[in-house]
């Protein structure tokens, strides 16, 4: 039984939602925190969506408040993509679980000393809190096993030509997180352009009477509706695959590589250069998905919440 424990690092976000409610199921009894972070939307949104979140699921992990904007840069959301709430056209009930005393930051470093070296993170979103959290405490990087983040890519990006959004949203955190020497999981773009699901798929696969697989049903909606996100009727999944390729590597095909970021003010901002020649790697760099294994672990999850 693997018993290392697990923070969920996040800015729901619609595909950061169906990511959490896949992690709810995949690591029962192992997250012990999620921590929200701004990003899809501002950090007041993305904490009321998360906590929405694990009332839907029936989850009691407790929820730290994060970062509400970047390090160094100006903030940006992605409202086009993730709408008004930042979960699209899915209405949660307003959620009265009370948020965690600890901002993210100390939290991360709290749980990390508790768990220590047996403690892992996913990170969904840009890397405010985890960088953060690392330019206070000198110790606390030997204290993580690995970190999985969905992020960057090695030859293009989706905010601009060059830049992949959690990497654009806040370069300087990405920056320090990568030269951290925290073991590095890197699952961008390579790979999640490669994790598609279609509107058939989904609808096949869920059951509306489902509360739980109709909000999931909304959530995949409101990005297939999303041209943005990418063609109608199809989407990437981004953050749930991220979740998967923590759960089960063997879901991506995996190459250690050096990735270093653009901080400087220009074009580039944001891009992760990518490196696979290179004689100090400090990341794996997920290139591709296993994806009829991905949907099947996808939909056989979101299909095992049963309630009414
Ligand atoms: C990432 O950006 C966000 O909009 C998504 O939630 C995902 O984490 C994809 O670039
Ligand atoms: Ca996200």
């Amino acid at each position: 039984m693997n018993t290392v424990k697990l923070c969920i690092d996040t800015d729901p976000g619609i595909d950061d939602a169906l990511a959490l409610l896949l992690a709810f199921q995949l690591f029962d009894g192992r997250i012990v925190g999620i921590t929200s972070v701004a990003g899809n939307q501002s950090v007041d949104k993305t904490t009321a969506n998360a906590a929405k979140l694990l009332d839907l699921a029936n989850q009691t992990i407790p929820l730290y408040r994060g970062a509400e904007g970047p390090l160094a840069r100006t903030s940006i959301i992605a409202e086009e993509v993730h709408g008004i709430t930042g979960i699209g056209k899915a209405v949660l009930p307003q959620s009265r679980r009370t948020i965690e005393k600890s901002p993210a930051d100390e939290a991360i470093y709290e749980m990390a000393c508790e768990y220590n070296g047996q403690f892992e993170i996913i990170t969904l979103g840009p890397l405010t809190n985890i960088a953060l959290s690392l330019m206070k405490h000198r110790d606390l990087a030997a204290k993580i096993k690995k970190i999985t983040m969905m992020g960057g890519g090695s030859y293009a990006g989706n905010v601009t030509p060059y830049a992949e959004f959690n990497f654009f949203a806040d370069a300087e955190a990405a920056d320090i997180v990568f030269r951290s020497g925290i073991p590095i999981v890197m699952v961008g773009l390579d790979a999640t352009h490669n994790a598609t699901i279609t509107k058939t798929e989904a609808t096949d696969a869920l059951n509306e009477e489902s509360y739980t697989q109709f909000i999931a049903l909304e959530l995949f909606e409101s990005l297939f509706e999303n041209h943005l996100y990418h063609s109608v009727n199809t989407s990437y999944m981004h953050d749930p695959l991220a979740v998967a390729a923590h759960y089960d590597p063997s879901l991506v095909s995996l190459s250690d590589a050096h990735v270093s970021i653009v901080c400087e003010p220009n074009e580039h901002y944001g891009q992760s250069l990518v490196e696979f020649y290179h004689d100090s790697p400090n990341a794996k760099v997920a290139l591709d998905c296993d994806l009829d294994r991905f949907r099947e672990l996808l939909f056989s999850t979101l299909t095992s919440y049963h309630e009414h």
